[in-house]
């Protein structure tokens, strides 16, 4: 639980610091739930859990990736997050943390990080049709015919036509648009086949998960136990 290295916490058993259920631990052999126990360690209380589900409202300019040798990455812009609001306490390295799907370095919006890939997996398959929902400006107006075309399935090129969507036009340079897909650059090879270029693009929902309004551009935080359990019913 990044408290330190087995011998170190041996120590610190021995030296009277460690309690567990507010009951002073005696012996480094005790055995206690990892589920359920509160351990608490020179007055910081621990909570062990294996997976961690945290939404990211993604800003513009920050790449999808885990590492990048050039680009800031939005686990990068994570491990700032939790070292400032001491979040890091979990117990999960943060190199098993990744994010569940893609957003291009200009989209901004829900992301998903976490170290379940089981989750991130039905998410993503594209056998699973899971609904992500973005807000789309563009560079010239969108018509009734457009989002007709763009809900049918236009070719986003080499013969790959998108699946039937739904496209709410709102006003007359932006709309919300629904996939259920996740192809590369989908939304702007989509518009793009309709003759219109994205400007802005926002993801705002994956299956049940909505992205929270309240967190700025930058911004995470973890997900409820309600969203987890609402994204961990996806079959
Ligand atoms: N579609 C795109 O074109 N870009 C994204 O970032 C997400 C969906």
């Amino acid at each position: 639980m990044n408290i330190g290295s087995r011998s170190q916490v041996k120590e610190l058993v021995k030296k009277g610091l460690v309690l567990a259920d507010g009951e002073l631990v005696r012996r480094p052999e005790t055995q206690v739930d990892e589920m359920n126990v509160r351990i608490t360690c020179k007055g910081q209380e621990y909570c062990y859990r294996p997976y961690v589900y945290y939404m990211m409202n993604k800003p513009p300019g920050v790449v999808t990736a885990t590492v990048d040798g050039r680009e800031r990455t939005v686990l990068d812009l994570l491990k700032e997050q939790l070292q400032k609001e001491r979040e890091d306490l979990t117990g999960v390295p943060i190199k098993d943390i990744f994010p569940a799907g893609r957003l291009d370095k200009d989209t901004v919006g829900l992301l998903l990080l976490t170290n379940d890939g089981n989750l991130a997996h039905r998410l993503l398959s594209p056998k699973k049709h899971v609904p992500k929902k973005y807000f789309v400006r563009t560079d010239s107006p969108i018509t009734r015919e457009t989002a007709d075309l763009l809900e049918k399935g236009v070719d986003m090129g080499e013969g790959e036509i998108s699946r039937p969507a739904l496209c709410e036009i709102t006003d007359s340079r932006a709309c919300f648009l629904t996939i259920t897909e996740g192809k590369y650059h989908q939304v702007k090879r989509m518009f793009q086949a309709a003759g219109l270029t994205v400007i802005f693009l926002k993801r705002l929902s994956m299956g049940p998960l909505m992205l929270d309004e309240g967190l700025k551009e930058g911004q995470v935080r973890e997900l409820t136990k309600k969203e987890v359990a609402d994204l961990c019913s996806i079959t």
